[in-house]
């Protein structure tokens, strides 16, 4: 299969959200454009690199610059992947190595040595790709979350 990867332009704006929908279809397609907007209004500190085949997006990478602690670094700030997604269709042809080159290479540029990503505990075909791509399992966590009640006990 024949493809090209790209930084994102403004005309990939809408079929970028589409395939946004499809990799989080919890969100609203609302949500995801006012959230695409946000990233976009990173600037510098965020990148969205898109594959096309046949004149169709038919993946995404998205990914930030993180200041804040990243489990396992040493650095900082270090490349993060925030969002990785290829139409089923069009998997298993090199697409998501790709987009994750063309990410690596922008944060290089932006003086990162590493790039970190994460993945769900249960998304053991996630894990399988990051590793194929070179990254290594750094560790598992859990998170916890509770509202601020001084009343409560
Ligand atoms: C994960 C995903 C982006 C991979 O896209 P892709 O274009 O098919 O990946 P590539 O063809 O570039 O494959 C990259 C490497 O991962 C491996 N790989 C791809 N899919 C795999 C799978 N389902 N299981 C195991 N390994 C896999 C490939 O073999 C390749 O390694 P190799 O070159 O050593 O053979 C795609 O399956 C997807 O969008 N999945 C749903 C969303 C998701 O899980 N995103 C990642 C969240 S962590």
């Amino acid at each position: 299969m024949q493809f090209s990867v790209a930084a994102l332009t403004a005309a990939d704006f809408d079929e970028w959200v589409v395939l946004r929908g499809q990799l989080w279809p919890h969100h609203p397609i609302e949500e995801h454009r006012s959230d695409a907007q946000e990233l976009l209004g990173r600037g510098e500190r965020a990148a969205v690199f898109v594959a096309r085949a046949s004149g169709a997006l038919i993946g995404f990478a998205e990914a930030t610059l993180r200041v804040d602690y990243v489990n396992g670094t040493s650095t900082s700030p270090v490349t993060f992947l925030e969002g990785l997604y290829v139409s089923p269709r069009c998997r298993r042809n090199g697409v998501a190595r790709s987009l994750c080159k063309a990410v690596e290479r922008w944060g290089s540029r932006a003086g990162c040595t590493e790039f970190a990503s994460d993945a769900l505990v249960e998304n053991e075909e996630g894990h399988a790709v990051h590793e194929a791509l070179g990254f290594r399992e750094i560790e598992r966590v859990v998170y916890f979350l509770k509202p601020i009640d001084l009343d409560a006990t």
